[in-house]
């Protein structure tokens, strides 16, 4: 009998949003009369920018013309929407990077997973705790950790709390780390770190021969001129980080599915023999062996979210949804919660109230305000007593939710 790979079996729980899915589901079907509201996985709302949507069209009409139609395409993504991204999002920024350093995906998630793939499997590997679990679950599948302790620690885990009394940004490690991911502006908490903030960690990187795994798949949130976009931005991280950005919040791509990985020509591995190594080259080789490339129709979606009319419109859902963050942060303020990110992130981090469990809080919230959220714990032990609130919602919903939600904690 074929043997499975038995890494799969270290994971503790399900993976957190299918579980919130499941229990959400027996509930609703328990209470059909209950109007739920789900303010819990970000999954965005908002229709596509009509401009996206024309040139998403146009695109597959192409595909039913002899001249236009289009088979497979580069594995890294077409260099027109290559191109469009470094001109119109990094440039900008200060940033200048080359055609072959960017990477066209069908989604974040699956880059930063994908990523582990061309780094040896004993490199000490570090993530901030509470984390976006892809992270952390992908290094189970991949091997590099032994089993969980009692509170949910992999052995082989480096883990930075980030709690409140580091305004939930992580110090750095005090071992040497060889990987080390950051995501900024932060999922679950919201948080975003300063230039100052984040030159400390190319810093460490660049002095430990470290690679940082920047993961700014909400970069588009920002509303603080002074917090960076890229970690380009900050000097000397090309020659250290591999930056992760996402169609999925910034455009409403969660379902349409595109992504983007920068992997700097400078920055270098080793081989065994110790021989220094470009991961550009072998993220390529990756990338064209197991990888087709995003589809055409939607990689033309992707360029239209940067023409004139694109960004417009794209940058009306973002600060739709920033409002939204608002509403929840005020209206919770209001009602004596203590209010963590939403500012410049989609995503608001409460501490649950009177010292509730994550999940417990949970609970409550959805059998009496029958509002879903995400619990924290479900992002490390470091999230235990916290609580995860998304701005992706429709207005009249999130709205609705805050009322509920003040009207119940009063
Ligand atoms: C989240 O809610 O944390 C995200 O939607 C998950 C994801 O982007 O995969």
């Amino acid at each position: 009998m074929a043997k499975i790979n038995g890494n799969y079996l270290k994971l503790k729980a399900g993976y957190l949003f299918p579980e919130i899915g499941r229990r959400v589901r027996e509930f609703a079907a328990a209470n059909p009369a209950a109007k739920v509201i789900r303010l819990g996985i970000g999954d965005v709302t908002r229709p596509l920018a009509p401009a996206v949507l024309k040139a998403f069209h146009a695109a597959v009409d192409d595909l039913g013309t002899i001249d236009q139609f289009a088979g497979y395409g580069p594995e890294q993504g077409y260099d027109w929407l290559i191109n469009t991204i470094i001109e119109k999002s990094y440039k900008p920024l200060g940033v200048s990077l080359s055609t072959s350093e960017m990477f066209i995906s069908d989604g974040s998630k699956c880059d930063c997973a994908n990523i582990l793939d061309i780094f040896a499997l004993d490199n000490i590997v570090a993530i901030g705790d509470p984390v976006y679990p892809v992270y952390n679950d992908t290094n189970v599948m991949i091997g590099r950790t032994g089993d969980s302790d009692d509170k949910g620690y992999y052995k082989g885990i480096v883990y930075l709390p980030c709690n409140e009394a580091n305004g939930f940004i992580p110090a750095l490690p005090t071992e040497k780390v060889d990987i080390i991911y950051l995501c900024f502006p932060n999922n679950p908490t919201g948080v975003v770190a300063s230039r100052a903030e984040l030159k400390k960690w190319v810093d460490y990187a660049n002095a430990n021969a470290a690679v940082i795994f920047y993961d700014a798949a909400y970069e588009a949130f920002i509303t603080d001129p002074s917090i960076p976009h890229s970690i380009y931005e900050i000097e000397g991280a090309k020659k250290c980080a591999i930056e992760f950005r996402s169609f999925s919040k910034t455009a409403g791509f969660t379902g349409v599915r595109c992504g983007l990985v920068v992997v700097p020509e400078e920055v270098m591995g080793t081989t065994e023999s110790g021989e220094k190594y470009s991961f550009n080259k072998l993220w390529l080789r990756r990338t064209t062996t197991k990888f087709n490339g995003a589809s055409y129709p939607v990689q033309r979606a992707a360029a239209a979210v940067y023409s004139d009319e694109g960004w417009k419109q794209t940058k009306e859902v973002i600060d739709y949804y920033m409002e939204n963050a608002r509403i929840i942060r005020e209206g919770l303020t209001e009602a004596g919660v203590t209010i963590f990110g939403g500012v410049n992130a989609p995503y608001i981090w409460l501490k649950t109230p009177g010292g509730m469990t994550s999940w417990d809080f949970f609970d409550k919230l959805l059998n009496e305000c029958n509002v879903v959220g995400t619990p924290g714990s479900g992002f490390g032990p470091s999230g235990e007593g916290y609580f995860r609130l998304s701005a992706f919602g429709h207005r009249e919903n999130v709205i609705e939710a805050v009322e509920r939600i003040k009207k119940n904690l009063k």
